[in-house]
Formats: C-alpha cells, structure tokens, sequence
C-alpha cells in the first residue's frame, strides 16, 4: 500500500509563490529555552509548510477519537528533552520522513494511528518545518492534558497503558488511505501544471488542463487502484459537476472552514467499499486562470477559457477557498 505513492514528488511545489497564509502577529513561547516568551511580527516559513504537508494528518483540532495521526505537540514530546539540539531534531525528522516503517518513538502510535504512509518531502521542506518545531509551542489538542498527566505519572511505561479514547479505527484507517490518494493526485497535477505554466504560459496551459487533467487523474486512479475524481458546485468542465450528496459536503466543509479554519475528511463506511471526501483549497497559483478576470485572469488567458469552456463557472475565487473536494472510492480491505 505504501508503495502506491511512491511516484509522488513534492506536494509543495503546488504551493510555490503561495501567499494564501497571511503573516499574523502573534505571540509564541519559545519551547526551547521554555522560559521568554517571544514577540513574532512575522510567520515563519515553516509554520505554512506543517500546516499544508502535515496536520491534515496531524490535525490538533481533531477530537481524541476522530485524530488519524498524533499531534505534532505529542511528537515533540517524544523526540525532545532538554538536551535535544535543533540539529539533532531536524536529523530524527528527516530519518524518519525517509522510513516511516521504522520503529515508532511514541507509545502505542502504530496501534492506535496505523502506519503513516510514505511521503517523499524535500529535504529543504523537513528542515523548515523542524526548525519552526522546534522553536515553537504546537497547538494543544483538550485531550491532550491527559495524556500529559499519564506521562507526568510516571516512566515512559505508563503510556504503554494509555487508553486513547477511538471510534472505529477502520475509519482512521480509511481516511488516512484517502488522504494518500488525494495527496498523490494532487502532486501530480499540480506538478504537470507547473511545468506546463513553465514552458507556455498560462494561456497555453489551459489547453493543457482540457486535454490532460481527467485523463492524468484517472491514470492516477489506476495506479492507485481507486476511483479518484475532482468535482465541484461551479465546474469548468461540465463533468465535473457535484452530485446532490457531493454538493452537500461541499456545504459542510465551507461552513467547517468558515467556524474554525479546520477540515477534516469524510470517510463513509460501506460494506466493501469507502466513499472518501476532502476539500480542494485554492492558493495563488490558481487564480490566473480561476481567480478575478483582468485582476487575476490574463485578458488572452481569460479568452482561451471562454473559448475551450463557454459554460465557465469556475471563476471569482480568492486564495485559500474551497474550489471543490477530492470524492475518491476504493476497496475496503479484504480479511
Ligand atoms: C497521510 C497522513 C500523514 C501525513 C500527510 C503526515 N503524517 Fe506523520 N504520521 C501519520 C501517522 C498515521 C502516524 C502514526 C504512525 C507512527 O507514529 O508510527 C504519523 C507519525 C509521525 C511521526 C511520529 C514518528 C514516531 O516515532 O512514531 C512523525 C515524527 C511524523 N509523523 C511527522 C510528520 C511530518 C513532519 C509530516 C509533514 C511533513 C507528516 N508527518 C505528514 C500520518 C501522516
Ligand atoms: C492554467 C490554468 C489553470 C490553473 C493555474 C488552475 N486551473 Fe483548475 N482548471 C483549469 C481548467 C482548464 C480546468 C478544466 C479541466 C478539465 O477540462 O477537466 C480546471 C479544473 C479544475 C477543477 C475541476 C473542477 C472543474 O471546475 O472542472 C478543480 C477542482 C480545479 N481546477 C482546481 C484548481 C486549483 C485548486 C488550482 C490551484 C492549485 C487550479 N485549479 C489551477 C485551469 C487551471
């Protein structure tokens, strides 16, 4: 299974030149020393980079039941004390984004979260997100307190008797398998799209997205033996349209995002198979061709959409919006 997105490159590179996360003034403890807090007028680099390539996994939002990965506040407990250097840090981070399978630092994790699925991150991006975990405090799940306080208790052993409070671990299973696919899909694209912008132009990669998008996804889906689709309320390509059920996901997540900022996948149990949603959010990247036409939009880009596309819907989008869900199906798995 994990080696079904192996071909993946770097999922940041969907996200160059992206300034959908507004710098924001905030104020943080600094962790290391544990001691002065510490004004920050700007964001650092890799607080953006965890938000997009990790806590859609490690989402400290999650409830203690719905969570399919650990908060990135219970790794830095497990791979920091107070003689760990940021140097050692960012090594312990690298080796293990290199071989997820090797043995676990964190209690029960393998049990309670399942495998996390390999992920071929640039060097570059793990030294960023490293260097800004390390520095900084990581959100707090409410859970969290008690499972510090079992730490507290006692040695490392206690946890080993940690109960996690779980729903249906199959759920976690599945969600982080969707996660996979819309992940892999989405490097790929966005890849393929970057190039294309590249070596064209914008205008002439709207031609490229009409011959190649469905195609590339549904080889994508081959590869990854699921049925993988990208669809949407206001499609360019009429088929893309959302279903009523689809629609109404659409709904949930906007109205997830416009209350608290977070998402969290929709994973629908049947016997043999799994329906899986997520949100596709846009950055900069996309507004040259679905962003505001002649603020975003290029007049010339503007035309070949009108042109391959004269029932266009998908235009007038800001960053960081829900320009439509990853809707993937797949097998359940068998035993
Ligand atoms: C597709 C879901 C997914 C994504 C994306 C993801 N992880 Fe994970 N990660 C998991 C799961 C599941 C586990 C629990 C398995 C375990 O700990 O062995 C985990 C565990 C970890 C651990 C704990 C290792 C240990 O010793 O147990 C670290 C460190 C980690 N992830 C770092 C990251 C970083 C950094 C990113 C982003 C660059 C990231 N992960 C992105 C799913 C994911
Ligand atoms: C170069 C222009 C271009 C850029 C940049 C672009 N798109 Fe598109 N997008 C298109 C075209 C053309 C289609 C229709 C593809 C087809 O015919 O299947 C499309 C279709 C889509 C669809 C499928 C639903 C629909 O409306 O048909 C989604 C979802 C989507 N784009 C999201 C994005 C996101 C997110 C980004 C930024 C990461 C982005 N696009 C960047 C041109 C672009």
């Amino acid at each position: 299974m994990r080696k079904a997105i192996l071909f993946l490159l770097s999922s940041t590179l969907l996200t160059l030149g992206c300034k959908d996360f507004k710098a924001r003034e905030e104020v943080t403890n600094k962790t290391s020393s544990g001691k002065e807090a510490l004004e920050v007028k700007a964001e650092h680099p890799g607080k953006g980079l965890m938000e997009r390539e990790c806590l859609m996994c490690h989402n400290p939002k999650a409830s203690e039941a719905q969570m399919i990965a650990p908060p990135m506040a219970m790794i830095k407990l497990h791979y920091l004390d107070s003689s760990t250097t940021k140097e050692q840090f960012t090594e312990a981070l690298v080796h293990w984004l290199n071989d997820p399978e090797q043995e676990s630092k964190i209690p029960n994790a393998v049990e309670r979260f399942g495998n996390m699925p390999y992920i071929p991150y640039p060097e570059k991006v793990i030294e960023q997100i490293a260097a800004y975990m390390y520095d900084y405090e990581m959100d707090r799940p409410i859970w969290f307190a008690n499972y510090l306080e079992h730490k507290q208790q006692g040695a490392e052993n206690s946890l080993r008797n940690y109960k996690y409070t779980t729903t249906d671990n199959a759920e976690k299973r599945y969600a982080n398998k969707g996660l996979a696919h819309a992940l892999a899909t989405k490097t790929q694209l966005g890849n393929s799209l970057i190039k294309a912008i590249k070596e064209v132009g914008a205008k002439g990669a709207v031609e490229f997205c009409k011959v190649k998008a469905i195609p590339l996804t549904d080889s994508i889906s081959i590869m990854q033996n699921a049925v993988i689709q990208r669809v949407t309320d206001k499609p360019r390509n009429p088929d893309n349209e959302a279903s009523a059920k689809e629609l109404a996901h659409i709904s949930f997540f906007r109205e997830q995002m416009a209350s608290d900022g977070s998402v969290e996948p929709i994973v629908e149990l049947h016997d043999n198979e799994v329906n899986f949603y997520y949100p596709i959010i846009t950055n900069t990247l996309c507004l040259q061709c679905h962003g505001t036409p002649n603020e975003h939009i290029e007049p010339e880009t503007l035309a070949a959409i009108r042109n391959l596309y004269p029932a266009d819907r998908a235009i007038g989008y800001g960053t960081n919006e829900i320009r439509g869900i990853w809707s993937i199906n797949f097998e359940t798995d068998s035993q």
